[in-house]
């Protein structure tokens, strides 16, 4: 606590991003992609000219938000792009959520979403999963009066995705504030709601390049919503900085975007090794929940999860542990390579034997 700091300052409790080690370990903690991105975006590094960066890059992006219209078959003007989904989120919540009611939300989900509520003082509502570990979209849509409603689709970290046809019934119910439908894992075997925007102009769609575009570190993410919403972002953003997406990471989006082969070759092979897996760790004891993501949230009927999580982490594995109530016995699993999933499971056959 410093004297120096605002009262507003003294008050936040941050995000706590997973670690990210110094030293050589299997990184499972993070939801990264474990294979590299697109051929196409190294020979965008390789061929960039320095004096480029002598210019501040487009404002708002435009060929960035062109490419990305173009992959989900809607206009410009509905596609925001910002410095990591968080940041776009965080925008959102400024633009979309500052209302005198609460925000409904499910009570497990992407933990930064409490963090944004406290910064931009928006009150929440939580609501539990049901029964079967789903975000339940009666329970969000059931209030009167609401600032509005946000989710992760599929829901992190549990996995599980709604149909765009459920995402619907909800829609039709809640017209009078933004529903913000978070996608950062819907590469990985869910489907998009994107083309819902067209018919429901307080829907927004969040994504990001940083899961199935394998460019965590260049931070690019991006919102696609009806015109006036991607108004609302790009007022807040104009608001804080103009900038947020410099022109290599531009650059690499649209090289990224182009190769579909690859995307559809990482994701499938990403698929493949989750369901193998989810296999193996049934066979040790685990229950593992359903996951249309990248990862899989599992829990040891016998044995501890803090326990596990520190044995694996003492054997140079790194997977996610959330000290939360309702979470505490689970780990999330990221999915890495096939050599990866093989040294995870043999540890855990050591650790459970
Ligand atoms: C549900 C969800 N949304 C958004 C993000 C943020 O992604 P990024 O800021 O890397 O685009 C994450 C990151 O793990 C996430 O799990």
């Amino acid at each position: 606590m410093s004297q120096f700091w605002s009262p507003a300052v003294r008050e936040l409790t941050p995000y706590v991003p997973g670690e990210q080690p110094t030293e050589q370990v299997i990184k499972l903690n993070t939801n990264e992609n474990p294979y590299p991105p697109a051929p196409g975006v190294g020979e965008v590094l390789r061929q960039y000219s320095t004096s480029h960066l002598r210019l501040y890059p487009d404002p708002t992006s435009s060929m960035l938000c062109s490419a990305l219209a173009s992959a989900y078959g809607v206009h410009a003007g509905q596609v925001f792009v910002g410095n990591g989904s968080d940041e776009v989120l965080a925008f959102a919540f400024q633009a979309f959520f500052c209302h005198d009611a609460p925000l409904d939300v499910p009570s497990i989900t992407y933990s930064f979403y409490p963090v944004y509520a406290k910064l931009y003082g928006v009150e929440l509502r939580q609501h539990p999963l049901n029964a079967s570990w789903e975000v339940d979209l009666d329970a969000l849509a059931g209030a009167d009066d609401r600032s509005g409603i946000i989710f992760a689709n599929p829901n992190a970290p549990t996995g599980h995705a709604h149909s765009p046809a459920g995402l619907e019934a909800l829609l039709k119910r809640v017209t009078d504030r933004v529903v913000l439908v978070d996608e950062a894992y819907v590469d990985f075997g869910a489907q998009s709601a994107v083309a819902l925007t067209e018919r429901y102009p307080n829907l927004l769609v969040t994504g990001t390049f940083s899961k199935s575009r394998s460019l965590a570190g260049i931070r690019l993410g991006y919102a696609i919503g009806s015109p006036e919403l991607i108004e609302g972002l790009t007022r807040i953003k104009d608001s804080f900085n103009s900038y947020p997406v410099d022109r290599l990471a531009e650059r690499v989006g649209i090289a990224a975007l182009e190769d579909t082969e690859h995307f559809n070759a990482c994701r499938n092979h990403v698929i493949t090794t989750r369901e193998r897996t989810r296999t193996q760790l049934e066979a040790l004891g685990f229950e593992v929940l359903p996951s249309q993501a990248n990862f899989l949230l599992v829990q040891h009927k016998v044995y501890d999860g803090s326990q596990l999580f520190a044995g694996l982490r003492k054997r140079g594995i790194l997977v996610r542990y959330f000290n939360k109530p309702g979470l505490n016995n689970f780990l999330r699993i990221s999915i890495g390579t096939d050599d990866e999933m093989n040294s995870l499971i043999e540890t855990l056959e050591v650790l459970c034997g």
